[in-house]
């Protein structure tokens, strides 16, 4: 479990480079899965990484599609970026990944929390995916941990582990901006489910505190957004200083056990998304399907009875 609060070393980092290193942000939102992709990159080199991407998925056809995927290598070429990450901040439960297709148009390098490992130990034991289903993050090119560092081009970066909606979601802080997966929706809709297999409501409040504990000022970008009732357009950017204000979950004020009550109440309420069964077996595998059966087609399993 990591330290609630930022480590000293990890604040130095932050408040050096938070201070003039302005990565700039474009965001692709998917309306089907309620999905915000960002392509963030360093003005100054070019370098770029791609967070949390979306394949459409046509569950009553299985179909598979990337028009989503090309609007964003179409963005990543015509602004003539190099494409250095992809960044997963957790495997989702909602929408299939795109990373692997982006990544054979453009390069780069398929990343995502080192905790991964459990995610794919009790999903592989759910699809009884076999021995030929690696349970060790092998899909990706690099397994991060927490509190790890790394460059987007000129601008310093660093990795926090932010458990709570699955045991390995990470967010990441690349100069001033922050993608933080599902933990903190917008201030008006407040934070993600923590019931998945592996969610623990405690573990993403703490990890909520920490991400609020970064500069007020530290621009948020979110990874779903559903609108919050009264208002009519989608948003996905917030900033540290707002959650702490507004979040109508987690404000300033609102404790542990109250925040644990109100989220295990409510996501008692919750149905499972839609693409949960999808989504899972192909995400778990760093977004490549399923292997083909002898007959050269893949299947997308569905457990009876155990969700
Ligand atoms: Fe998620």
């Amino acid at each position: 479990m990591s330290d609630p609060v930022i480590t000293a070393a990890a604040h130095q980092v932050l408040t050096a480079l938070t201070s003039d290193k302005v990565p700039v942000v474009k965001t692709f939102f998917d309306r089907a899965t309620f999905t915000a992709t960002h392509v963030v990159h360093d003005p100054a080199t070019r370098a770029a990484a791609v967070i949390d991407s979306v394949m459409e998925y046509d569950p009553a056809a299985g179909r598979t599609g990337h028009h989503l995927a090309q609007e964003i290598v179409d963005y990543v070429r015509g602004h003539d970026l190099k494409l250095e990450w992809l960044l997963e901040t957790h495997v989702h439960a909602d929408h299939l990944s795109a990373a692997p297709w982006i990544q054979e148009q453009l390069g780069g390098k398929l990343a995502i929390g080192a905790d991964i490992v459990r995610v794919q130990d009790i999903f592989g034991k759910l699809f009884n995916a076999g021995t030929r289903f690696a349970r060790d993050g092998s899909q990706f090119d690099h397994l991060f941990h927490d509190g790890e560092t790394f460059m987007l081009g000129s601008i310093p970066a660093i990795a926090l582990h932010v458990p709570g909606h699955t045991p390995a979601d990470m967010a990441y802080v690349i100069g001033d901006a922050a993608f933080i997966g599902d933990t903190l929706f917008m201030p008006d809709y407040g934070t993600a489910r923590a019931d998945f297999p592996g969610g623990d409501a405690r573990a993403l409040y703490r990890s909520i505190r920490r991400l609020l504990s970064l500069p007020a000022r530290t621009r948020l970008f979110l990874c779903h957004d559903y609108k919050a009732p009264g208002r009519d357009t989608f948003a996905w950017e917030t900033t540290v200083g707002a959650e702490r204000e507004h979040n109508v979950h987690v404000h300033d004020g609102v404790g542990e056990d109250e925040f644990v009550a109100m989220r295990t109440g409510r996501d008692a309420t919750l149905s499972m998304p839609g693409l949960l069964m999808p989504s899972v077996q192909v995400n778990m595998r760093g977004g490549h399907l399923p292997e083909a059966e002898e007959n050269g087609t893949r299947y997308i399993k569905i457990p009876i009875d155990r969700v």
